[in-house]
């Protein structure tokens, strides 16, 4: 009877010990959650693919910040949809954009909040690509100016910290500069370092309305199989400034987190994308699993992983379990 040396259920009977012996505890600290502005007054519009996801207007934002602030949620993240959309994406450099009056207007009502704001073009141009085109290519360099432009008009309006998510190169380098040489040497970037085209992106072009008009996101994202391209991408970006970087997906890229993590140490992101929310949603709301608990247990695995911040749809409900179940 030499197995009984090695119990290893001696410490899963007393849940009490359980809980002592738990190594990846989620935290109202980790959420960050995202939001979509539209243009108008007193809008909620249900995302179809995303249950329980909304695109709101400026006073249902700031009402909704107030809300995600007392269920003590640290931090969100805004998607604009702009009124009119051009061939430049002029509205996500504009200092009186979707955007740019949401940040003043949750600075001004709502105490206690990180905002972080996207950087790419593909919600402001009407091609829905996330840069300027020539023909169907998309121009990175051109594209570099703009995205300044963006990050800094966001800076001015008081974003506390900018997340570029474009995937064109050098963007890191350009936007610190540009940062900088305004003033802002203060404002942390965290750059979307390791993002995939992936189709778990289909619900959220719902919701930010930026399906591109033709093509594919393949030019700039990253391709599925890759590993060591992925860390090339996060070396770069944390040699040209990034403070903190993001793994896009998160469930599907576990591995990706963990490399990047082990290997970096920065603090590292991880989004939780769309279709991963529309997944469970879809699966919890047919009873075909148990919502709540697939939810949680998503999300420690992206923790376990390596994750420091996980930017899910699901930051509310996450917080309201914690809220209810922690001690
Ligand atoms: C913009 C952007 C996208 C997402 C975050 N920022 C869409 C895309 O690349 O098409 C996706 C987030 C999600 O699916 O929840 N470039
Ligand atoms: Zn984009």
């Amino acid at each position: 009877m030499n197995f009984s040396i090695k119990r290893h259920r001696r410490l899963r009977y007393n849940p009490l010990v359980r809980d002592m012996v738990r190594e990846t505890v989620l935290t109202k600290n980790d959420l960050i959650y995202p939001l979509f502005v539209v243009p108008g007054e007193k809008i909620k519009n249900p995302v179809k693919s995303m249950p329980g996801v909304f695109q709101m207007s400026i006073d249902t934002l700031v009402e909704e910040c107030k809300e995600v602030v007392s269920l003590g949620i640290p931090a969100v993240i805004l998607f604009g949809i702009p009124s009119a959309k051009d061939e430049v994406g002029s509205d996500a450099y504009n200092d009186n954009g979707i955007i740019q009056q949401s940040i003043r207007a949750i600075k001004k009502e709502v105490k206690n909040l990180v905002v972080i704001t996207d950087v790419c073009l593909c919600e402001y141009t009407s091609h829905g690509h996330c840069g300027v085109l020539s023909g169907e290519e998309i121009l990175n360099d051109e594209t570099l100016k703009l995205l300044v432009k963006e990050a800094v008009s966001h800076a001015k309006a008081g974003a506390d910290i900018i997340a570029p998510s474009d995937m064109m190169d050098g963007r890191v380098t350009a936007i610190r500069e540009g940062l900088d040489e305004n003033g802002f040497y203060k404002i942390p970037i965290l750059s979307y370092a390791a993002k995939y085209a992936s189709g778990y992106y289909g619900p959220f072009r719902d919701a930010a309305e930026s399906t591109p008009a033709f093509g594919d996101r393949r030019s700039h994202q990253m391709d599925i199989g890759n590993v060591n391209e992925a860390l090339r991408e996060v070396e770069t970006d944390i040699e040209e400034g990034a403070d903190m970087v993001m793994v896009k997906p998160a469930g599907p890229y576990l591995d990706i987190i963990t490399k990047v993590k082990e290997i970096f140490g920065l603090p590292t992101a991880a989004y939780q994308v769309s279709g991963e929310y529309a997944m469970i949603k879809a699966a919890g709301m047919n009873n075909w699993i148990d919502e709540e608990r697939v939810m949680i247990e998503s999300l420690v695995s992206i923790k376990r992983a390596g994750a420091d911040m996980i930017l899910t749809y699901f930051a509310k409900d996450v917080a309201k379990y914690l809220n209810r179940t922690s001690k």
